[in-house]
């Protein structure tokens, strides 16, 4: 590590570390440092030329071990932005330190991970917030709210289509990326888990599913699947149409359709609200300052600012384990209906 002190630390403010420097760790460590409720204490990666370049650039300690941060106890929240097959065990260890975590998705690979994870935010009393950002998205935000306020009647189903790009370089240059063991799983578990939380967020509670998996390019550079399809029955009636890739030539925006009694609503890259009766709104997606690429979604800041507001207050982080493990669940349904070609009861 180095022996920076961060010059703007406050004793009001939440001390942070980040484990993992790669790409996504920007989006928190920006936040964190505008943030008016924490500071960026220190920054964790085993490749000690990243750790000690984000150390520079946010001006905080660094080290290249991780469990130097739990070990420290000025450390109140740890934000885990590492591979996959890490996520469980860093962010267990990290509450049982006596940490509150933000942890980038999946929450876990295997479901088991998962609940443990659920069991030990409760046992441990810390909050445990999963990065599922699209949440947030005026889009989501708006489509919620007029589904919750029954304006649109019965549901009666909707489609969704993550249609993205990922070259070669993306999984050979990651040294996790394409392997069941480290990323767990391909456009399901990485890319598509944001569309699958959202559309379980906007049509409830699931029934059953039954889908498919196929690997349709690079077939002889990675282990797990580019693409996959389901439908989706709910408990309500309502049935979801999904389909995602990795193999198209461009990341273009998501796109989710809800088909209600009174109204259709589209997302894609903002809101429209077509009624039944020829009346319209739409919503445009603000703030797209953060330099998050669009396709991610631009609302890693609201999420992260939630979640500190939250801590500040006293309040439950409400993207906790229980609704981060609803998508996995999902996605898992998906592999083993795949297998079996069979409905899978959730
Ligand atoms: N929410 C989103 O929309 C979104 C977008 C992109 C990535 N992500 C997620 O963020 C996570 C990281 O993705 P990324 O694209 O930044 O990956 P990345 O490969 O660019 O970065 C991962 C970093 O973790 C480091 N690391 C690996 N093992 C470590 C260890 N034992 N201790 C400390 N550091 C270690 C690596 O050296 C690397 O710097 C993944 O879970 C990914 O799915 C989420």
């Amino acid at each position: 590590m180095n022996n920076m002190t961060n010059p703007i630390n406050d004793s009001c403010k939440f001390n942070a570390a980040i484990i993992g420097c790669g790409a996504i760790h920007a989006l928190h460590a920006d936040t964190v440092m505008h943030s008016p409720l924490a500071v960026l204490s220190s920054v964790a990666d085993i490749d000690p030329a990243r750790a000690k370049a984000s150390s520079e650039k946010y001006n905080c300690n660094y080290f290249t071990d991780y469990t130097k941060v739990l070990e420290d106890e000025n450390i109140d929240v740890i934000h885990i932005c590492t591979p996959h097959y890490l996520h469980a065990d860093m962010a267990i260890a990290a509450m049982e330190h006596g940490k509150h975590v933000i942890l980038e998705k999946p929450m876990a690979i295997k479901l088991p991970d998962a609940e443990k994870l659920i069991y030990t935010s409760d046992a441990t009393g810390k909050q445990l917030g999963i990065c599922f950002q699209n949440r947030y998205n005026t889009s989501s935000v708006k489509a919620k709210s007029f589904l919750t306020s029954g304006r649109g009647g019965k549901l009666l189903g909707a489609r969704a289509f993550v249609t993205w790009y990922r070259d070669e370089e993306y999984y050979t240059g990651s040294g996790w990326r394409g392997t069941w063991e480290r990323e767990g799983g391909g456009v399901l578990i990485n890319q598509s888990i944001h569309t699958l939380d959202l559309l379980q967020w906007f049509m409830g509670d699931i029934n059953r599913i039954k889908g498919s998996v196929d690997t349709r390019a690079l077939k002889k550079v990675i282990e797990v699947e580019d693409t996959a399809e389901a439908a989706i029955q709910f408990e309500s009636g309502a049935t979801a149409l999904f389909y995602a890739t990795n193999c198209y030539c461009a990341n273009a925006p998501v796109m989710i359709e809800i088909v209600t009694e009174n109204a259709v609503l589209k997302i894609e890259d903002g809101l429209t609200i077509k009624y039944n009766n020829g009346d319209c709104e739409s919503y445009s997606e603000v703030d797209r300052s953060t330099g998050a690429k669009a396709y991610w979604g631009s609302s890693h800041k609201t999420l992260i600012e939630d979640f500190y507001s939250r801590l500040a207050e006293g309040t439950k982080f409400p993207l906790d384990g229980s609704e981060g493990i609803k998508a996995l669940q999902m996605l898992h349904a998906i592999y083993s209906s795949s297998k079996s070609g069979e409905y899978i009861e959730l």
